[in-house]
């Protein structure tokens, strides 16, 4: 039976938060001054096993779940993550198992996380300029060692996107660059809208670029872009094709809410569902899951929180400028 919420939206997918930890510290997401060695970040304790979350997602499956996003904090710094995708993979040939990552761990862990099952990966990329790139993440690495990662991906036949989360007046510049380095590698591009997620990144209406004023730019550089009907009705993006080919997204949380057909459910690290990005409170499940309880009784307080869901954050934010936001790093993007 399809779980549906009180807007009739059904739960297709869910968003798995493996770990709150980052090995980045992405200005917008986890600014270093406030994720510092003092930053408490979650007890080994608290975080759920691999077998937890299978059995969440066990419990989801005859619900009508269809995907399901690995995602942190960095995804791949959680020790043996192909072994929990495993996992995934025995209980549906066909779930769709994909990964959001920065990509610095992906190159010597990719042929693992094929040979266990991955269907795709999306690596976030911010700019293809090494300055630009190592001031948005305040990171050492380079876009260059980010870029042969995607291409060893590429090669050994997994799909990739980008996520490009644009700030205006930071990155801006690097649009064009990155449309056309992945478009030439076949990649889908998505740009997404700055979004006002946790307490810490200081966001501000005026630091956001709207896909609108992209595809203008856009078009001027590559010609005419053409939308290409979405795959699915809850798809977060708005995708566009150049005469060239060349598949761009964007994500336009800001301008363009996109809660109407939202089926995401989020699972933090330590075990709460989050039925939306902005939500302040998660539900527990992890008391229940350590107290042994079934697949049925899963699948019943499930369908309990989802049944009284009425999130739709992006598309009334203005009348909430006051909320106690959790911070994206935690409750995975
Ligand atoms: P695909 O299955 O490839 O379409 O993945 P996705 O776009 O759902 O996932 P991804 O991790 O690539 O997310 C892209 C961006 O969209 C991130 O910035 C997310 O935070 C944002 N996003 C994803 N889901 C939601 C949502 O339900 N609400 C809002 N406001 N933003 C979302
Ligand atoms: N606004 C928009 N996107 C964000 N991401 C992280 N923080 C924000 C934010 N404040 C993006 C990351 C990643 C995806 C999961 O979410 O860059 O691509
Ligand atoms: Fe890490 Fe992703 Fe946040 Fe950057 S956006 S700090 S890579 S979790
Ligand atoms: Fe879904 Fe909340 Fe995002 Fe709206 S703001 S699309 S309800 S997660």
């Amino acid at each position: 039976m399809v779980l549906k919420d009180v807007f009739k939206r059904p739960l297709l997918d869910l968003r798995i938060s493996v770990t709150d930890r980052c090995n980045m510290r992405c200005r917008y997401c986890m600014p270093r001054e406030h994720f510092d060695k003092n930053h408490v970040y979650l007890p080994k304790s608290d975080i759920l096993s691999f077998e937890e979350i299978v059995r969440v997602v066990e419990a989801l499956l005859p619900a009508g779940l269809r995907k399901v996003r690995l995602t942190g904090g960095e995804p791949l710094i959680r020790k043996d993550l192909h072994k929990l995708i495993r996992q995934l993979r025995e209980l549906s040939p066909e779930l769709d198992i994909a990964l959001t990552t920065n990509a610095h761990l992906l190159s010597k862990s990719i042929q693992r996380l094929k040979q266990a099952g991955l269907s795709r990966i999306t690596v976030s990329l911010d700019a293809i300029d090494v300055d630009v790139y190592q001031a948005m993440g305040d990171t050492t690495s380079t876009p260059d060692s980010i870029i042969e990662s995607i291409d060893k991906t590429l090669a050994l036949g997994i799909p990739v996107k980008v996520n490009t989360v644009i700030q205006k007046g930071i990155n801006e510049n690097q649009v064009m660059p990155l449309i056309s380095q992945m478009g030439s590698r076949n990649v889908p591009i998505r740009f997404i809208e700055y979004m006002d997620v946790g307490a810490t990144n200081s966001w501000n209406l005026e630091h956001v670029v709207t896909g609108e004023e992209l595809r203008h730019k856009i078009g001027k550089e590559f010609g005419s872009i053409q939308p290409i009907k979405p795959d699915h009705p809850s798809d977060v993006a708005r995708t566009y094709c150049t005469d060239s080919g060349y598949v761009i997204g964007f994500i336009e949380s800001i301008s363009k809410p996109f809660c109407g057909d939202c089926s995401r459910a989020r699972l933090s690290a330590n075990g709460s569902i989050f039925t939306c990005l902005f939500a302040t409170e998660g539900f527990d499940l992890r008391g229940i899951l350590r107290m042994n309880a079934s697949k049925n009784e899963l699948s019943t307080a499930i369908s309990a929180i989802w049944g009284q869901r009425k999130d739709r954050y992006s598309e009334t934010r203005s009348e909430k400028t006051n909320l106690k936001r959790i911070e994206m790093s935690f409750i995975g993007g």
